[in-house]
């Protein structure tokens, strides 16, 4: 199974911040199943301005400190784009976005307000052969009084849509809760990640899931991970 979606490589996002972190993370979603990574850190304007270069030599430490823990398992990297406008000019520019596979990206929105110009962005997005999966969209409230409409509106618009694991517990509260499961009963999701920052993440899997709980989820709801293996 493959996690594409997590903020595992240490020190360039609000995610793991050491490699010991990194090393144990990794483990632990061993343990539940998970086979493959993507490892995506956040690139987001002033917060979090990575680039594929700052992303790269990141990504290098953890693979050197990967190897001398012998684990020897397929892993690359991408990153996790916030649709901003620093987005919006990177792809106005032509600059190269780092794909998950062929040519899928992981995007996200804010979770305080609602994005505007999304048909725009995803419409530039589309003219140059990106396909945008969308990170956690049961995580956005302000679509959840209307959720039914909006989510398929994404749907039409080109995006495939990624739950968070961690949303079917209570760990982002009652409500996230509520709209997840109500998704994924209606088919709405696409994938499933962990989008894991840290130990109390893994913590929280782990007192919700098991190896076999998970696989049968995946199964249940035709969760594609796998589809984005290389
Ligand atoms: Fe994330």
């Amino acid at each position: 199974m493959l996690d594409f979606h997590n903020h595992i490589i240490p020190g360039i996002d609000d995610g793991s911040t050491d490699i010991e972190t990194s090393i144990a993370l990794i483990k632990g979603l061993q343990d539940l199943g998970f086979t493959n990574f993507i490892f995506t850190p956040h690139t987001i304007s002033d917060v979090h301005p990575n680039t594929p270069d700052t992303i790269a030599a990141g990504f290098d430490i953890l693979n050197i400190a990967m190897q001398n823990n012998n684990m020897n398992i397929p892993h690359s990297y991408a990153s996790e784009y916030m649709m901003d406008d620093m987005f919006h000019q990177k792809l106005r520019n032509k600059e190269p976005l780092l794909k998950l596979h062929n040519d899928k990206i992981l995007v996200e929105f804010s979770y305080i307000q609602r994005p505007d110009h999304v048909e725009n962005i995803s419409f530039d997005m589309q003219i140059q052969g990106y396909e945008p999966i969308l990170a956690h969209p049961e995580r956005y409230i302000y679509y959840h009084n209307k959720w039914e409409y909006y989510y398929n509106h994404l749907k039409e618009l080109g995006f495939e849509l990624q739950l968070n694991l961690l949303s079917l517990t209570p760990y982002y509260g009652k409500e996230v809760q509520r709209i997840a499961h109500k998704m994924l009963k209606a088919g709405l999701f696409d994938f499933a990640c962990t989008d894991i920052h840290h130990l109390r993440h893994l913590e929280a899997l782990n007192s919700s899931f098991t190896k076999d709980s998970l696989a049968e989820l995946f199964e249940n709801y035709h969760l594609r991970n796998n589809e984005l293996q290389a």
